[in-house]
């Protein structure tokens, strides 16, 4: 299959309408788009990402009206949530209607529900009468792309067209919450710093546990993760360590003499660094070192779910 990288959100319009998938962007991290009411595109969106059928997706739409239309209700606790920060980087698990089909909830009484804050996606929303399954437009497992050349570089053949959005703005998944009982739960840390929810509905529960078990959702313990090795600790012990190894360092402001690295931020602007991990697990992946080593970063904003992306990353020599 020829895939082709384009501007065209008519082009896309016309391809989702026919069933077929395009890697939309967002302002988090591109997605694997198909209409979300047709069996059959959802199931193409498994089999182009090899993703276990037990992983379920979410349902992008334009509005909170929108959301309406496939959701049994909306409990009142997530309503400033969704008032704030739709369109934006948070995803709400809601009682589903039936409309919306097993497949993309994996069977779950709930379905997970986002409005991306990305003027091209929400034209694209806009101009479609259905809701966009969309997972990370990655293979699953592997990084998350944050731009269209990211996205062209593992499905390239797999899908038709590429709607080219720039970079993305926030560089890590949506944070996803619902509610259990009174509780607001925080089932993924993401691109909603936890210190933002909590100052608007107050102390919250964040089930952060690394875990295999696909009802923990978007907790799945080995993901995101790059080829090569992927070590977290003391950058220079770690160097001392490993010293007869090539090694390739992703560290947030420091610069150390090694074959390879990329610096997250050298302003030390924790937002630039969650925006750029991706990017640099990508490029330190693509080099000929035997191992990454990188250093988490201070747990403040999105310092969090950086860290947390970089453990689901790392694995051992
Ligand atoms: O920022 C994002 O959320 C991106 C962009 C493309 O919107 N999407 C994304 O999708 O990260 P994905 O499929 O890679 O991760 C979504 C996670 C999954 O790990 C899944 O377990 C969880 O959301 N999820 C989806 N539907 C769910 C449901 N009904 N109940 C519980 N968890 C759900
Ligand atoms: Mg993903």
């Amino acid at each position: 299959m020829h895939t082709e990288i384009g501007h065209d959100i008519q082009q896309a319009a016309d391809i989702l309408r026919s069933g077929a998938l395009v890697a939309i962007p967002t302002e988090t991290v591109y997605g694997l788009a198909g209409n979300a009411l047709n069996e059959d595109a959802v199931l193409a969106i498994f089999k182009a990402k090899n993703r276990p059928f037990f992983d379920p997706l979410i349902a992008h739409t334009h509005s909170i009206e929108e959301i309406g239309r496939y959701a049994a209700e909306i409990p009142v606790r997530l309503l400033p949530l969704m008032e704030r920060y739709m369109p934006g980087p948070l995803t709400v698990l809601l009682k589903r209607k039936n409309i919306i089909p097993d497949i993309v909830t994996s069977g779950l009484e709930r379905a997970a529900f986002r409005i991306p804050d990305h003027e091209v996606a929400l034209e694209l929303l806009r101009s479609l009468d259905f809701p966009l399954a969309a997972p990370s437009a990655n293979p699953f497992g592997y990084i998350s792309p944050t731009s269209a050349a990211h996205v062209y570089a593992q499905m390239s053949g797999v899908i038709p067209y590429i709607l080219d959005g720039g970079d993305c703005r926030v560089g890590i998944e949506s944070t996803i919450v619902g509610v259990e009982g009174d509780e607001i739960v925080v089932y993924r840390l993401g691109g909603l710093a936890l210190e933002e929810i909590e100052s608007l509905v107050g102390a919250v529960r964040v089930m952060s546990e690394s875990s295999s078990d696909p009802t923990a959702p978007g907790m799945l313990t080995s993901h995101y993760a790059p080829r090569k090795p992927l070590i977290i600790g003391d950058i220079p012990a770690l160097l001392q360590t490993h010293k007869d190894k090539k090694v390739a360092v992703i560290s947030f402001t420091e610069s150390y003499d090694v074959p390879y690295k990329y610096i997250l931020s050298p302003a030390g602007d924790i937002d630039e660094a969650a925006k750029k991990l991706f990017a640099a697990m990508r490029e330190m992946d693509a080099t000929d070192a035997d191992l990454i080593i990188a250093k988490g970063l201070p747990m403040g904003g999105l310092g969090r779910a950086v860290n947390d992306r970089l453990k689901r990353a790392s694995h051992p020599l």
